[in-house]
């Protein structure tokens, strides 16, 4: 279980994360949703590690990782598939898949991704470059599921990707959960992706959590709200 706990985070004298708390159980799935500039991104790189937090907790199975560097948070079992599928164009699928594997306990790419990313199999030795954006999210995810996390932390997977798309990538990312067990934290602005994936869905507005509400009980109207300007 990833427990968070009071996280504040600044940008220079700005504060962006106001006092936020929230749990991912293990093997649960939960979703972040706001509008642009809410603090999404800050919040999910400050779990990983990517921007220091100043206070608070975060803790995956009771070990506290807030003062660890990135690192040391993947080989505890965070991994990270950073907004904007930062892939590197110029490497094949397969050298992309392998610059996962510098912070993981692991030399190689193991079996798994490809049964779960048969195109990448496929398309191994093409440069990520050349492959379309959905094909490019599939590389940026299993490269983060090289380090064998258990919890995944995704940042928009589908902005800018087309609609058919968006639907296989929920699909693998349910079948991680209930095959593998990976648990899902995933910031979204596309409402119905982030019903599709997760149990409980986190409103993010102005750096703080807002409303938190189970799936079963969500108020659309109310959660749609948040999202429109
Ligand atoms: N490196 C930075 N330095 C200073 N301020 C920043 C930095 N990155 C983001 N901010 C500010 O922090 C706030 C939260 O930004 P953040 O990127 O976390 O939002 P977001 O919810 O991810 O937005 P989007 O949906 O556009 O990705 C915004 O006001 C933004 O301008
Ligand atoms: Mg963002």
């Amino acid at each position: 279980m990833l427990s968070v706990a009071n996280l504040n985070v600044f940008y220079g004298q700005s504060h962006v994360i106001h006092d936020v708390s929230l749990e991912v159980p293990s093997g649960g799935a939960v979703a972040l949703v706001g509008r642009n500039g809410m603090g999404k991104s800050t919040l999910l790189k400050s779990i990983i590690g990517m921007v220091d937090s100043r206070d608070g907790s975060i803790a995956l199975d009771e070990v506290e990782l807030s003062r660890q560097p990135s690192y040391k948070r993947v080989r505890a079992g965070l991994a990270f598939v950073p907004q904007g599928r930062m892939i590197f164009p110029q490497l094949t699928v397969e050298e992309n898949l392998l610059t996962g594997l510098e912070t993981a306990r692991y030399s190689r790419i193991p079996d798994f991704i490809y049964e779960f990313f048969p195109v990448l199999a496929e398309m191994s030795q093409r440069k990520g470059g050349n492959l379309s954006g959905g094909q490019q999210q599939q590389i940026a995810i299993a490269r983060a599921l090289v380090s064998k996390p258990s919890l995944l932390i995704l940042d928009e997977p589908t902005e800018g990707i087309q609609p058919s798309i968006i639907k296989e990538i929920a699909k693998s990312l349910v079948a991680l959960r209930k095959e593998l067990g990976i648990a899902l934290l995933v910031s979204e602005q596309v409402l119905s992706f982030a019903l599709e994936l997760a149990d409980r869905l986190l409103v993010i507005d102005g750096g703080r959590l807002v409303r938190e509400t189970n799936r079963d009980e969500v108020d659309l109207d109310e959660v749609r709200s948040f999202l429109t300007v």
